[in-house]
Parts: C-alpha cells; structure tokens; sequence
C-alpha cells in the first residue's frame, strides 16, 4: 500500500504482522534492552521491513541503529522512514541523491482516544475536520490528521534535528486527491539544495482498517512542476 503514496523514488516493505521476523545487529539489539514483547516485535519487524526495502534499493543488509530522539540511523547515502501500528508495519527508503527527507506513518482508522484531538489540533483544524467529516464518513478525519502530523514530525527531525510540536504546523487536508500539506508556523531549516524548509506535501491513504501517511522532500534540482491539488497550499 505504501508505495501507491510516495514517488517512483522510494522503495518500500511492509508486513500485516510479525511474519517477517528477522535478526537483530547487535547494537539494533542493545537498544532493546529488557523492552516489552510487544515493542520488541514490532521494532524487530520494522528493522526487517528496512532491510527488505533497502535491499529492493540495491543496499546491503546493514544495521540501523537508534540515533537522536529515536530517529533511525541509515546507511551513507539513504533517507528513510519506520511506521508500525496495530497490524501494519512499514518501511520506505530512498537515496538521499533523489529525496531529502522522508515521514510514514500508519494508524489504525479508528477515532483517537478521547481528549487527544483538543492537544493536536488548532481551531483552524478542527474546522478542517468538520468539513472532511461532512464529506466522507469512512475515513477517522482525526486520526488521519494526527498521522499526517506525526509523518511530517519523522520527516522534519533528519532535516531540523529539533522538535516540532503539534501547535507549530497547520495541516490541509483533501479528501478528493487524498493529499495533504502542512505549513509551517515557525523558521523551518536551511536544507542541503539552499531552501529553506518552509513546509511539507505528502499522500494519504485509507485501506483495510489503516490509514497511512507518507510525505518526502524533493531537492530542488530534481522538482518538477506539480500542480497542488486544488484549494490546497503549494508544497514547499
Ligand atoms: C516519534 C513519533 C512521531 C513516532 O510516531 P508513533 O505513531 O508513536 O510511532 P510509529 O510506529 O508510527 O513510528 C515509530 C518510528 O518512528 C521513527 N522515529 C522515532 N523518532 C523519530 C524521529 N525523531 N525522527 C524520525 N523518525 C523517528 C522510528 O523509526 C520509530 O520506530 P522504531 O523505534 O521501531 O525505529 C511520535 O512518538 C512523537 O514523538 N510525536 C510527537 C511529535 C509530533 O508528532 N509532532 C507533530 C508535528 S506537526
């Protein structure tokens, strides 16, 4: 499912489970430590989802370490992104020649624990929410909001290596083009081609239970002209 919302670039693996399995590297493993069942599982599973993404990519196994605020470290040369949730599992990769930065997401397409909606959304969201509410009922419009927000979190921390909470960027959503932007309300970094990070464009989907949401940015020199879908805010 993954790779129908990310370019031509990336290459991707995802499981509905823990059929993967998987070794760990050692230091993959130190991280680990005396952690839960559950979590053990699910990072075992993802590590694997990277290999097999990397390896579609042309990479050698390698390990990915954890590095700063939990951000996984990638082979020289990738940019790449880690989502688990309830019965899903996902990775995308891709050369750092061709992509900059990359968030997935996965969350299941239920409504979000009560209370969460009030600490993630603005009031211009939640106006969003009502709106996409009105127009297609099978789709949790919170919980998608709240996944594109974490993916633009895991695609901002590589490039920013700071914290971005949810009150400082402003999601659109479209419900037609299942497309989604997020405009930055605070100085986004100085990126490798000379751009200043200003904002993000990324994909939803919804399917068998899951919603998924995959942003990425593209360098300059390899940007060509895309039109945003309608109403919504030019990508960055
Ligand atoms: C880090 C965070 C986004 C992870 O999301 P999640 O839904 O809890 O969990 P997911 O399973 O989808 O993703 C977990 C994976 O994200 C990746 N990840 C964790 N921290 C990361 C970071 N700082 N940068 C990039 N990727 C990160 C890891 O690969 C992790 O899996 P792993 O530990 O097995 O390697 C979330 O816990 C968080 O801190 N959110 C608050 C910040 C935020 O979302 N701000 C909104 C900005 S608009």
């Amino acid at each position: 499912m993954i790779e129908q919302i990310l370019p031509a670039d990336f290459a991707c693996a995802e499981a509905r489970n823990e059929e993967l399995g998987g070794e760990l590297y050692p230091e993959e493993e130190q991280v680990l430590g005396r952690a839960v069942e559950k979590r053990r599982l699910e990072f075992t599973t993802g590590r694997a989802c990277a290999r097999v993404a990397l390896a579609r990519l042309g990479v050698e196994p390698a390990p990915i370490p954890v590095g700063e605020r939990g951000a996984p470290c990638w082979p020289e040369g990738i940019v790449g992104s880690i989502t688990h949730c309830r019965g899903y599992r996902a990775c995308a990769v891709a050369r750092s020649a061709d992509v900059l930065s990359v968030g997935i997401d996965a969350e299941p397409n239920e409504p979000l624990p009560a209370g969460l909606l009030e600490d993630i959304a603005s009031a211009e969201e939640m106006e969003l929410l009502d709106g996409l509410r009105a127009q297609r009922r099978e789709v949790n419009w919170d919980r998608l909001l709240f996944s594109a927000k974490e993916a633009v979190y895991k695609a901002w921390f590589p490039l920013a290596q700071r914290w971005l909470g949810f009150a400082d960027a402003v999601l659109a959503i479209d419900s037609d083009q299942s497309r989604f932007c997020a405009r930055l309300l605070l100085a986004g970094p100085v990126m490798r081609d000379g751009r200043r990070l200003r904002g993000f464009s990324g994909r939803w989907m919804a399917c068998d239970g899951i919603l998924i949401t995959a942003t990425s940015v593209t360098p300059a020199y390899r940007r060509t002209s895309v039109t945003p879908a309608s109403g919504m805010m030019p990508s960055p």
